[in-house]
């Protein structure tokens, strides 16, 4: 019989240096109650110059294998999700591959930006399932700060640095591990949220710089409302297909966007607050890392134990949405 699969390790890595909006006060025309009460964030961790996502990323991949008790020579496949790789190629895979010693994996970038960790989890899971491997490591990565425009007071305030990577093995006798997904891309929300420049579409030139096309643009209530509803929307489909009510979670992970959009949708979803969890904020939104981040959040927390029901979510740029439903095996 084919096994299942779980994800038996986890480890994430954020940089020490701290933005504070008292920070972002001195900057952008901006201040702690606003920013506290829209968006929940107090504060958000970034990078020093030279510290790119690769180097979040194999902390992280470090972290997750300590905890495990392997080698990374024993990993088989690294997908890396992020929208800020080193570079356009290599992968950042191929980076952290070398930077961590997996010898012995093979992998790549996937590019979904705020469902980019759901969807590579889907992907390291099917591989497992399938009987192809045995041990994929799957990260949620990025440096939002390297594309970002801290002149512009709507988007500057609002994303972090970090870094999670999970390990994905099969599962053991009596465990179940990965139940059911739900993804969904809809491109006609493409210019909502999105860097327009540096690719082959604009390739980077002094122009493009100069009409900031290599920073972060978002139309921020648009972005919202579907936000909440789409991410609402594709978790009940994926209780009802399961048979499950929201009575049945034992805990919800979120991407990590706003305060306010993560409540919005546990609302239509009639979650108490106390199996919701939210970490925005001490980390702002960190892309690709805010699923990996809330998960370890919810294990220090003791929020998260091994048999829970999770449910996880998430939506951005593309527009991307994710869900996932998995018991939780470790
Ligand atoms: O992770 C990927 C997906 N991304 C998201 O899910 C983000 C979704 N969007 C949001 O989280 C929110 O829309 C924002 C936090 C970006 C903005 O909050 P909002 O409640 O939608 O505010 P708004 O854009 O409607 O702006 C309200 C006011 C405006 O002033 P006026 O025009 O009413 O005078 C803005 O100029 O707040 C102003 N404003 C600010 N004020 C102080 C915008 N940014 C700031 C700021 N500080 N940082």
């Amino acid at each position: 019989m084919r096994s299942g699969a779980k994800i038996s390790s986890i480890g994430v890595y954020v940089p020490p240096k701290l933005l504070t909006n008292a920070d972002l006060e001195k900057m952008v025309a901006t201040n702690d109650e606003w920013i506290v009460e829209r968006t929940g964030i107090h504060q958000r961790h970034i990078v020093e110059p030279g510290v790119a996502t690769s180097d979040l990323a194999a902390e992280a991949a470090r972290c997750c294998l300590k905890r495990r008790g392997i080698e990374a020579s024993e990993v088989e496949m690294i997908i890396v999700a992020t929208v800020t790789p080193d570079m356009m190629f290599p992968a950042t895979a191929c980076l952290v591959q070398e930077k961590i010693g997996a010898t012995g994996a093979w992998g790549f970038d996937l590019s979904a930006a705020c469902s980019g960790f759901i969807y590579a989890l889907q992907l390291g899971a099917k591989l497992i399932e399938s009987g192809v491997h045995k041990k994929v490591m799957v990260i949620g990565a990025d440096v939002m700060s390297s594309i970002l425009d801290y002149t512009d007071r709507s988007t500057c305030i609002l994303f972090g640095d970090g870094a999670g990577a999970v390990l994905l093995e099969p599962t053991e006798e009596g465990e179940i591990g990965f139940v059911d997904f739900v993804h969904e891309i809809d491109g006609s929300g493409g210019s909502s949220l999105y860097m327009p420049g540096g690719g082959s579409l604009h390739p980077s030139t002094a122009e493009t710089v100069a009409a900031k096309m290599h920073f972060v643009h978002q139309e921020g209530g648009a972005v919202f409302k579907v936000a909440v509803r789409k991410m609402a929307e594709l978790s009940e489909t994926l209780l009802t297909r399961n048979e499950l009510t929201a009575a049945d979670l034992d805990c919800f992970i979120p991407h990590q966007a706003n305060r306010r959009i993560i409540q919005a949708t546990a609302e239509r979803l009639g979650l108490p607050e106390d199996k919701v969890v939210i970490n925005i904020g001490e980390y702002g939104n960190t892309t690709a890392g805010t699923i990996p981040l809330a998960m370890n959040t919810a294990l220090d927390r003791d929020r998260l134990h091994k048999g829970d029901t999770v449910l996880l979510a998430s939506f951005g740029g593309g527009f991307t949405v994710g869900t996932t439903l998995l018991r939780w095996e470790m």
